[in-house]
């Protein structure tokens, strides 16, 4: 015959997954009830509804199912916000605050543009690259939901692996990559209600092993959306690099972004002009196809600087190692991103 007590004592070692304490500790075991050889019982955990609590339970079932139960019946709850403020393990929280905890010194630089098209990614992916050329610890977090596309840039194959509940980025060209496009199968279309996008964000933030780094590069989505919202209050401490196209009315619409920078205190780094003309390679001359000046206007409205022009051109492709929108450190594009790249750093470090 089983009794409360017993099965108490066998929960002993089972701990909650987000305070490293024991739920028997936390006052998590609210309940046990016996009927002959069947067990039900509510837990109270500190986070439920994660990878965690669904160890927990089969942990339990195991456990209590050995003690001689034929059936564990289990319910979860939330532990009152007291009793987890109660039970805060400051170690624990440091640990998993990760790249948001307040002493973290690394660099935040958000991508933004007014609209898609204008290069926003190809931007965010080449400066990673060239920072990491630099000598600098680099990652780049994907964070256009919908339109993400830096692996595919990047010519990433590989998904990351996950160990527990957290995850290892992928690492291409020195640059740790994080992409809502790993956790999606077969290119299908995502649709996320709000309190989920933000939710995958704080994860890309905490629940990815970064290790030490000096710079993280957010690929915004374009204009001035939710999630581009989100990340303006998740992180106070961003800086921002607006990307327009020459025309005057790109530069108009990508002045929206910036405002939206400013209004939450983001500090912009400055302007990269994409597709600013096109050079001929016979003659040498630039012809300004998009037009002219549009940075430039940009940058004055948003008091601050061009801080690169980017010629229209490719990528050379290499097929042993086949990235289609990284450019090379010698490619002449490839040697402007250099320059923004020490640009960056300049403003970043001898401030
Ligand atoms: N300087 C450039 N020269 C030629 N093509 C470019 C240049 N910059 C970006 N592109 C191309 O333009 C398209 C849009 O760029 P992308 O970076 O995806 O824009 P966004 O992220 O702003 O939507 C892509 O096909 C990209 O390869
Ligand atoms: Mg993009």
């Amino acid at each position: 015959m089983l009794n409360e007590k017993e099965i108490i004592e066998v929960l002993k070692p089972i701990q909650d997954p987000d305070l490293n304490k024991s739920i028997l500790e936390t006052g998590g075991i609210r309940e046990v009830k016996i009927k002959g050889e069947n067990v039900s019982l509510k837990i109270a955990l500190a986070q439920t509804g994660t990878g965690g609590q669904m160890k927990v339970q089969q942990d339990i079932v195991a456990i209590v199912k050995k003690l001689g139960a034929d059936s564990v019946g289990l319910r979860f709850e939330q532990l009152t916000d007291e009793e987890i403020e109660q039970h805060r393990d400051p170690e624990q929280e440091a640990k998993s605050a990760g790249l948001l905890d307040p002493d973290n010194k690394v660099k935040f630089i958000a991508v933004a543009s007014g609209k898609g098209g204008v290069g926003k990614s190809t931007v965010s992916v080449n400066l990673a690259v060239s920072l990491a050329r630099e000598g600098k610890k680099v990652g780049i977090v994907d964070a256009d939901i919908y339109g993400f596309s830096v692996p595919d840039m990047m010519g990433i194959e590989h998904r990351p692996t996950v160990e527990g509940d957290k995850i290892h980025p992928v690492e291409r060209y020195g640059v740790k990559v994080i992409s809502m496009g790993f956790f999606v199968e077969d290119n299908a279309p995502v649709i996320w209600r709000g309190p989920m996008l933000g939710k995958m964000l704080t994860n890309f933030f905490k629940e990815v092993t970064w290790g030490d780094l000096d710079y993280l590069i957010l690929d915004l989505p374009p204009g001035t959306g939710d999630v581009a919202l989100d990340v303006h209050t998740m992180l106070p401490e961003s800086d921002e690099i607006i990307v327009t196209t020459p025309h005057a009315t790109a530069a108009f619409v990508a002045a929206r972004a910036g405002a939206m920078a400013i209004k939450s205190n983001h500090r912009i780094l400055g302007v990269v002009e994409n597709m600013a003309y096109f050079q001929s390679q016979a003659t040498g001359e630039k012809e300004y196809v998009f037009g002219q000046g549009g940075g430039e206007r940009l940058a004055e409205e948003l008091k601050t600087n061009v801080i690169g022009q980017v010629p229209l051109g490719q990528p050379d492709i290499d097929e042993n190692d086949f990235a289609p929108s990284v450019y090379a450190a010698d490619h002449p594009i490839g040697e402007i991103y250099g320059e923004i790249a020490r640009r960056v750093i300049d403003k970043k470090e001898s401030q």
